[in-house]
């Protein structure tokens, strides 16, 4: 998908050159106000103020309320239908075709709503991007070594008091369980604190759910195959293809080549921005409001690639 935020606040800035330039004439040459003053707040107002409020908001909202765009295709349509109407508006008004008989008043009438669906289209995504139901996570059934601390925390607090007991000490600073703790998975965790993992998660698992549950656990650390059971697709090993759960920063660390799938889609930025360590490729195709098939498709030809070679 083309990146229809940037077209948005680029067309914005050049309709403020236009706006800005007609302004000085009119103030030039206070006769152009009559035929001018419609181009003139148009072009201002729906040209430049409209397009970057659209432009931002279909950039920021979908990160802010972590859904995407209802109608992908709708912003090319606003797009392109909102430029042809305002040009078209603009251009019979000023040539007199507003409030008047005749052909010219219809073909004014005929971008008026041209300009006016394309409003819609952009009703319809961003009033609804903010109401689309949230996908609900499936709820935790069992801890396992792959999640978070703070994740496991603040499901189930009740969790701390086994994490302290095993030797967890620095959790019982807040500053550390909202830092350190979100990022730091159980079996990073018990690796750094020389923890048994399979020992400490069945104390955790009878804590939070009973004595009865035994989580099922890998019995070795070895990567390559206990990949599937250990870390059910977040993690990717060489040989693997790349799925919609995946990190992007294990993906990018096995098979580097696949990182100019992610500046095509998401510039060049991507990599400075800490999210693409944990996020996985689904989330921030979704972030970037491209469909997260056609990135996947891209990173597994060029992983199929390589391991031809
Ligand atoms: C260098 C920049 C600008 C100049 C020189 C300028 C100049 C003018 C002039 C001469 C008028 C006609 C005033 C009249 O009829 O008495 C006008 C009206 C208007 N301009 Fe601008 N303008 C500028 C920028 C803008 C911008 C950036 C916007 C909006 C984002 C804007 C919105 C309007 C509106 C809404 C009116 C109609 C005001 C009314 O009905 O009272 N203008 N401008
Ligand atoms: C489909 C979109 C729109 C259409 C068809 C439209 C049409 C019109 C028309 C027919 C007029 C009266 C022109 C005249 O007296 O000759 C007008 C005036 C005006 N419109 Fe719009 N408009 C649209 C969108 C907007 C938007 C989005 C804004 C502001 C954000 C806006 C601001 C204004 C202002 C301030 C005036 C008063 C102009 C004056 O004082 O002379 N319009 N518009």
């Amino acid at each position: 998908m083309e990146n229809y935020p940037k077209r948005f606040i680029q067309a914005g800035l050049i309709y403020i050159l236009m706006g800005m330039l007609l302004g000085v004439a009119m103030s030039i040459d206070p006769t152009l106000n009559a035929r001018m003053r419609f181009v003139h707040i148009h072009v201002n107002l729906l040209g430049f103020m409209t397009m970057m409020i659209a432009g931002v908001a279909y950039h920021v909202l979908p990160r802010f309320s972590a859904r995407t765009i209802p109608w992908p295709n709708g912003m090319k349509y606003h797009f392109y239908l909102q430029n042809i109407g305002l040009v078209g508006m603009v251009s019979t008004h000023a040539a007199g075709g507003n409030w008047k008989e005749g052909a010219l008043h219809w073909l004014f009438v005929l971008f008026a709503l041209i300009t006016a669906l394309a409003l819609v289209f952009m009703f319809y995504n961003l009033f609804f991007v903010l109401m689309a139901p949230k996908e609900e996570p499936e709820p935790v059934k069992q801890i396992t070594g792959d999640m978070k601390v703070g994740a496991v925390l603040d499901e189930f607090p009740q969790s701390m008091a086994v994490f302290l007991e095993s030797g967890f000490d620095s959790l019982a600073n807040p500053a550390a369980r909202k830092t350190f703790a979100k990022y730091v998975s159980i079996e990073k965790a018990c690796e750094k604190h020389n923890v048994d993992m399979a020992e400490f998660l069945i104390k955790l698992n009878a804590a939070v759910f009973g004595s009865s549950t035994s989580p099922t656990m890998p019995e070795s650390s070895n990567k390559g195959e206990e990949a599937e059971n250990k870390n059910p697709g977040k993690e990717i090993f060489q040989g693997e293809t790349c799925k919609a759960e995946t990190m992007v920063g294990s993906l990018i660390k096995v098979y580097p080549a696949t990182k100019s799938v992610f500046e095509k889609h998401y510039g060049e930025g991507c990599f400075s921005c800490p999210g693409q360590t944990f996020e996985s490729v689904e989330e921030t195709a979704q972030m970037h409001n491209i469909d997260p098939k056609i990135v996947l498709d891209e990173i597994n030809a060029i992983i199929e690639e390589g391991l031809k070679k």
